[in-house]
């Protein structure tokens, strides 16, 4: 399985503070935005992940991530310059992904516990499409998935002005290698994309599609407003603070994940020394 963290476009909606630097480069609490979907797909076991942004991002990227040799992944990057949509990113990684399955995380999305990962994990040789749902209060937002009363998936509608249930889905999706033909024969949407919810109706029109409903201990906050970048922001702060758990940390998830030993680790740790990050990541060993 290979991923794909999907951090392009404008970041209007929080303009000024993303004029001149991407989203996914803005702090929540103590470390960059996309350090939590990174750890994400270091926690489901996916070393190989190509991030794709804007060409004038990428370097910045390039700068922060490096190769990701450093906590025993691989990555590579590749800049969409205009913002298509998030299916155009299996168009974009087209080559990256070859005969690989493949998991996009959106590089604003934050998820945390619910053990979520396990099912990613446990679905790397999948055969078609594997996507999450999830209760939320204000489905209109997003993709909404349609349940007959045995509770199988049956639709999916793309940003409802009536949804038919509250279930959205979140924005990390797993795929076999047909995603990448489906992206390729999609139409733009009236808002001018191309959707993910086309991709996950082409293979549920196939029959080919697994939606799990993930559990109430499951958090997930998409960060591109200012209320929700404050609210992960608190979140995180809360987790750390009172809790004394490390979230979006991708030292601990290469070291749970077995891609990094504890020397590297410490040797990582050292290098962070003074920081309110690389303190409290000593305290988490
Ligand atoms: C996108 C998808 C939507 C999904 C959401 C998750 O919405 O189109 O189906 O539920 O991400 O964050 P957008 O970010 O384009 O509003």
């Amino acid at each position: 399985m290979k991923g794909i963290i999907l951090a392009g476009g404008k970041g209007s909606r929080l303009y000024p503070m993303t004029l001149s630097v991407s989203k996914q480069l803005l702090p929540i609490y103590d470390k960059p935005m996309i350090y939590y979907p990174l750890s994400t797909l270091i926690k489901c076991g996916i070393k190989e992940i190509l991030i794709i942004s804007t060409t004038d991002d990428l370097p910045i990227f390039k700068r922060l991530l490096g190769d990701g040799s450093q906590w025993g992944c691989s990555f590579c990057y590749e800049s969409q310059n205009f913002p298509k949509g998030l299916a155009d990113a299996f168009i974009v990684g087209d080559e990256f992904i070859g005969n690989s399955n493949v998991t996009l995380i959106l590089g604003d999305n934050f998820f945390f516990g619910g053990n979520f990962e396990n099912e990613i994990i446990s679905r790397k040789y999948l055969k078609g499409g594997f996507i999450f749902a999830l209760r939320v209060s204000n489905p209109k937002r997003y993709g909404v998935i349609e349940f007959d009363n045995d509770f199988n998936a049956v639709g999916i509608e793309e940003k409802p002005k009536r949804p038919k249930s509250p279930y959205a889905v979140p924005g990390i999706y797993c795929y076999d290698s047909s995603v990448v033909s489906k992206a390729k024969s999609l139409n733009f949407s009236e808002r001018g994309e191309l959707e993910i919810s086309d991709i996950n109706k082409a293979f549920l029109n196939d029959t080919n599609l697994e939606v799990k409903v993930l559990n109430e201990n499951t958090i997930w906050l998409d960060t591109g407003t200012v209320d929700s970048l404050m609210k992960a922001n608190h979140f995180v702060e809360t987790l750390q603070k009172r809790k004394g758990i490390l979230v979006g940390s991708p030292e601990l998830s290469a070291f749970q994940s077995n891609f990094i030993t504890k020397e590297t680790l410490l040797i990582l740790v050292e290098s962070m020394a003074e920081s309110k990050y690389g303190k409290f990541l000593k305290s988490n060993l």
